[in-house]
């Protein structure tokens, strides 16, 4: 019996979750409080990051949070944005707030995300969400991964005791997303293989996927014959690339092969229209939650 493959209905899931959101922020607006108010910091004209932080202004507004965004040049110094970063920290207005990567050569994101205070980092990369991460503790979880463990936990499928396999181990995708896979926890208690590019036989370890979640930044990577009949998969990447029928003159794809992928699995999330939208949600959702200050009370 041929499988059908069911699409990832990342639009709903998100505008549904965003709903939940609003109908939170209306009663916190009715008790007389002020709105959760997220903050993006913006270095450089970055195009990729000026889309995803106007994505987010406009998540915000959605939902009736307070969002703003502080725009510095790219030769703004180490120093200065460190000023900002304590800025905020101290802010008692600002509940949670993202420092756009990648930054300019010269900056130390390293250096500069240290700075967040981990109670406001609502992207989850401080070394403290990090670790409490991998403790299974409460934490703000990195947003991508939260998103994609919701698109799996909102679409009923089944992690528990599968295969998973991750193309990629960057530090804000595939490297955490291996691991709240793996975690003790619900979704999450698979088998988990890491890929990268070192990986040798990468065509007959995705084969056996039962899950498999790509991450690796190259255009249409995953081909149907990396694709176990029946598997779950998840398609990360994006990629603009020139296309004359559109009228902007590009279109979005991800990592996977969609059209001869979605033919062998049993559900896939589309590009556009999946992973991103829920990466947005899931910082809607960590800035929710440091205002009510739930992880860190
Ligand atoms: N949907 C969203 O919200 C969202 C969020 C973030 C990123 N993205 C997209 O997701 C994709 C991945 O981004 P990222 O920042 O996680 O990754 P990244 O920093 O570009 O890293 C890519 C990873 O893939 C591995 N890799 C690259 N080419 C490979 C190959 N031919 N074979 C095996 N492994 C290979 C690299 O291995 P090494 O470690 O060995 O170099 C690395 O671990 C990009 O398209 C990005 O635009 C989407």
């Amino acid at each position: 019996m041929p499988v059908l493959p069911k699409i990832i209905e990342g639009k709903f899931i998100a505008d549904t979750i965003k709903d939940e959101i609003a109908v939170e922020v209306r009663k916190i607006i009715a008790s007389g409080k002020r709105p959760p108010h997220l903050v993006a910091v913006l270095v450089g004209m970055d195009p990729a990051s000026e889309s995803y932080v106007s994505g987010k202004e406009k998540a915000c507004k959605q939902v009736g949070f307070i969002s703003s965004v502080y725009r510095y040049p790219e030769g703004i110094s180490q120093e200065k944005l460190l000023e900002v970063v304590n800025f905020l920290n101290n802010d008692e207005e600002v509940d949670g707030f993202i420092v756009q990567l990648p930054l300019p050569e010269g900056l130390r994101e390293d250096v500069i995300i240290e700075s967040i205070d981990y109670r406001k980092d609502v992207d989850g990369f401080h070394p403290a969400n990090a670790g409490r991460m991998m403790k299974n503790l409460p934490c703000f979880l990195p947003a991508t991964p939260m998103g994609i463990l919701t698109l799996l936990e909102r679409s009923n499928i089944d992690t528990e005791g599968k295969n998973c396999v991750v193309l990629g181990r960057s530090n804000i995708v595939g490297t955490p997303v291996s691991i709240l896979m793996g975690r003790k926890a619900k979704p999450g208690n698979s088998t988990v293989t890491l890929c990268h590019s070192k990986t040798k036989n990468i065509t007959e370890i995705c084969s056996r996927a039962d899950i498999l979640i790509a991450a690796i930044g190259q255009p249409h990577f995953v081909k149907a014959d990396m694709v176990k009949e029946g598997a779950v998969v998840i398609d990360v990447g994006i990629h603009r690339i020139p296309d004359n029928t559109s009228p902007k003159g590009y279109k979005i794809i991800g990592d996977v092969a969609f059209d001869e992928v979605m033919k062998k699995c049993s559900f896939i999330s589309p590009v556009p229209g999946g992973v991103g939208l829920l990466t947005i949600v899931s910082l809607l959702q960590n800035t929710l939650k440091a205002y009510r200050k739930e992880i860190y009370p």
